[in-house]
């Protein structure tokens, strides 16, 4: 890779799991189970690069109205990855954390998602977020009731104290795969001056060099936040 401007936090929206296991007349689950396996790959290739903190979207908080064939596929593969395969993840040698409403996910599953969490808390060179039952907009509402509660106003400051991605960097490039180009309700706040890189490819097929090219092409742009053109 050309010497380049390195993104301290990307962010991944995986999409197009289904539609690559159509193209290849396998059923739906298959492209998932493909694409658990790109993601411990390309994320394993973000940190190798020197990416510090990689945040990857796998379930959306509206994804669990998916009918429940699919929905149990999911699970079985989070059951196992956070489960028998969790070697996998604690391999990549950084922490792990899960941001998203756990709490209606199967029993088994928030235990062992808890363990490789406390597992990987030592971890200090890089730090994985997993999107599970994932949603901005429930965050934000969240966070104000939060604030409510306690009865203070916020600031931008102490208000992102209140997310679930709280003393963490704004993702400062966001890839989203599958051709769609829309945010599908992620990181909404924290989004606000991030860099978005939309990639045709499906998931199961975003590889190495494709997120290398993301980068590359991440660090030929010009981010002034609102303001002018440094010289
Ligand atoms: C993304 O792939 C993974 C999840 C949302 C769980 P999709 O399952 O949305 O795949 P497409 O977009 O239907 O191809
Ligand atoms: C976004 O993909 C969610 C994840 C990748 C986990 P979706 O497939 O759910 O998004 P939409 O429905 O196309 O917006
Ligand atoms: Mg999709």
């Amino acid at each position: 890779m050309k010497r380049i401007k390195l993104p301290t936090h990307v962010a991944f929206i995986m999409d197009g799991n289904g539609r690559w296991a159509r193209r290849r007349f396998r059923p739906r689950a298959f492209g998932h189970r493909a694409g658990v396996q790109n993601m411990i790959k390309v994320c394993s290739h973000a940190f190798k690069l020197g990416v510090r903190i990689v945040t990857v979207y796998a379930l959306s908080s509206e994804n669990l109205s998916r009918p429940k064939e699919e929905l149990d596929e999911l699970f079985d593969l989070f059951r196992s990855y956070f489960g028998k395969k969790r070697d996998r993840l604690t391999e990549l040698e950084v922490k792990v954390n899960v941001l998203g409403d756990i709490s209606v996910l199967p029993e088994d599953i928030q235990e062992s998602v808890l363990e490789v969490v406390q597992e990987t808390s030592g971890y200090t060179d890089g730090l994985m977020n997993i999107c599970l039952n994932y949603g901005a907009r429930g965050e934000i509402v969240r966070a104000v009731n939060a604030a409510v509660a306690c009865g203070r106003f916020v600031d931008e400051t102490s208000f992102k104290d209140l997310l679930s991605t709280a003393g963490l960097p704004d993702p400062d490039l966001i890839i989203r795969t599958g051709g769609e180009v829309r945010l599908s309700n992620f990181l909404l706040y924290q989004a606000a001056y991030s860099e978005l890189y939309f990639s045709k490819k499906m998931w199961p097929e975003f590889s190495k060099r494709d997120l290398e090219r993301a980068i590359e092409n991440y660090s030929a742009r010009d981010r002034r936040f609102g303001n002018v053109k440094g010289e």
